[in-house]
């Protein structure tokens, strides 16, 4: 696969890179988009509808389920030939990763310090203390409609998932560092993002507004296309490995 030109030059020049990435960049690990419909015993629910303070408010059972049957798929999948291939690049130059998935994707292809803007889906919490809770997390063979979640040991609350649910804030630390890695950059690379849910979609613009290249990985337009100094039409898991392979080409390292 042909890797855009300008690109390739960015990246050979680059000391400082940062991979914004969304849920196209797990989708050929079979994990579904966030704008893919729901399936199963979900598939009458859009994913917003379910990613509520407001859904945990008026059935803690029923999200808790649906976010079991989340982590039990996503342990389920492995890391795809692009998480692999962005864990290989910081082997080449620094390379950080900034994502709004909350798979482990990335991490478990070997990227290091992975900045998760959306929280994490093998993360859990009280509810009521924000104790991070470590107990045991049964996922159910067969998919259920609803699962009591279990109690905080420490004050009885229900523990909820450490994701960021829609009208919720991001973690202050995780976007602070998001916004001074895509400031420092030299080439902000985003992968697999409609670029429809701020403020994460906010980074292209800023990085691009703070001098870095700004490159677009996605089969489709998106609202990050018009930001972008490239855009590549190619998935995730083809083009990544592509372009490691080429800088590879271009280094003496091996
Ligand atoms: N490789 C690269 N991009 C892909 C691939 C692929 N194999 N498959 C799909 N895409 C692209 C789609 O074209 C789309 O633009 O990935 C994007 C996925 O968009 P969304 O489903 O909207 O996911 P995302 O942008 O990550 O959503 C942002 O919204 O719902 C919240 O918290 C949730 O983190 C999520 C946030």
């Amino acid at each position: 696969m042909l890797v855009p030109e300008a690109l390739l030059e960015a990246a050979v020049a680059a000391r400082r890179v940062v991979v914004v990435t969304g849920a196209g960049m797990s989708a050929e690990s079979g994990v579904p988009t966030f704008r893919d419909a729901q399936t199963g015993l979900w598939e009458r629910y859009a994913a917003e509808d379910l990613a509520t303070p407001e859904a945990w408010e008026r059935d803690p059972a029923f999200v808790w389920a649906w976010y079991l049957s989340r982590f039990g798929a996503v342990a389920h999948v492995a890391p795809n030939a692009g998480h692999r291939a962005v864990a290989a690049w910081a082997g080449l130059t620094q390379v950080r990763v900034v994502t709004q998935n909350v798979d482990d994707l990335h991490e478990r292809a070997g990227s290091r310090d992975v900045v998760h803007l959306h929280g994490s889906l093998t993360s859990f919490r009280c509810e009521r203390c924000a104790t991070a809770y470590a107990g045991v997390v049964d996922v159910p063979e067969q998919p259920v409609e609803r699962v009591d979640p279990p109690t905080c040991a420490h004050c009885g609350g229900l523990v909820r998932p450490g994701v960021v649910w829609f009208g919720e804030l991001l973690p202050l630390e995780a976007w602070e560092q998001s916004v001074a890695l895509v400031e420092e950059a030299d080439l902000v690379l985003v992968v697999g993002t409609s670029g429809i849910v701020h403020p994460a979609a906010g980074l292209p613009v800023l990085a691009r507004g703070s001098g870095a290249f700004v490159v677009e990985l996605n089969p489709f337009e998106t609202d990050v296309s018009d930001v972008a100094h490239v855009v590549w039409r190619e998935t995730a898991a083809g083009a990544l490995p592509a372009l490691v392979a080429a800088l590879r080409g271009h280094s003496d390292r091996p």
